[in-house]
């Protein structure tokens, strides 16, 4: 089973040449299942922009949605959009309207989207304000109720996280979860170094990293790998010894395959 994982790609900041060559890329790795982790583009062309990617491969696409791919629009129709996308291409699927996906024998993949919920760091103290709370509709005007949706927004995705990892683990012993938003502050890093007090509220998903640890000291014979976005940054951490989480590099402009996960057989 080969997955090649590709997050934070940013199409809409390159020419449709340079997507083309990406798909042509991650045709050469010839993956089994291609997996992206958030920041494909924003709103107004993900759907062309995806339709581009695919181009030169046959392998499914399953991906999580990222802050970027709401921006120029609202969330309901974001995720109406991605709910009906397999209806325009089979090939695409959104995790977060999907049952866990069977990867193979001994493994399956689930994912939400994820939101920064201002609980790590500085918290809501922090003086840094995301560019989402001008770019995405549903975040916009005061502040306080912003932060209010993207708590709640961040609180449903959790919640959403739970029930698939539940049924995910009964499934298979080994289970993907893919998120834009790094779950913890040890795998939110800049160059190494986990961010900033003051930047971590805005590059953190707390909720979903909660959900994470429940359910991997509840399951402690199974194991969880967390594939997350957003920070542009590498970084890999244990959290338990059967937690890991993977934060996948990437670079405004020039947008690449992270890495083929090359998956095994027991
Ligand atoms: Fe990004
Ligand atoms: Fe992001």
């Amino acid at each position: 089973m080969r997955l090649a994982w590709l997050t934070d790609v940013h199409l809409d900041r390159v020419d449709g040449l340079a997507v083309d060559q990406l798909s042509r890329r991650i045709a050469a790795t010839a993956p089994d299942a291609v997996l992206v982790t958030g920041d494909i583009s924003v709103a107004p062309r993900l759907g062309a922009d995806l339709e581009r990617l695919l181009g030169a491969f046959r392998a499914p696409v399953y991906l999580v949605a990222g802050n970027h791919d709401y921006w120029g629009a609202d969330v309901t129709t974001v995720r109406r959009f991605l709910t009906q996308l397999p209806r325009v291409e089979p090939r695409l699927r959104w995790l977060g309207s999907h049952e866990p996906i069977l990867l193979d024998a001994e493994r399956a993949l689930v994912g939400v989207d994820g939101w920064a919920d201002a609980r790590l760091g500085e918290g809501e103290r922090s003086a840094l304000r995301l560019a989402d709370y001008h770019h995405i509709a549903d975040l916009r005007g005061d502040f306080g109720a912003a932060l209010a949706r993207a708590r709640e927004l961040a609180d449903a995705d959790a919640a959403q996280l739970r029930a698939l990892l539940e049924r995910a683990l009964r499934l298979r012993p080994h289970v993907f979860v893919a998120t834009h938003l790094p779950p913890f502050a040890e795998a939110a890093r800049h160059q190494g170094r986990v961010a900033k007090p003051a930047v971590l509220p805005w590059v953190t998903s707390k909720a979903v990293g909660d959900v994470l640890l429940e359910a991997a000291d509840r399951h402690a014979g199974r194991r969880l790998t967390v594939l997350a976005g957003h920070m542009h940054h590498p970084a890999h951490v244990w959290m338990r010894p059967n937690l890991e989480v993977r934060t996948g590099p990437a670079e405004y402009g020039a947008p690449r395959i992270g890495e083929v996960l090359v998956l095994e057989g027991a």
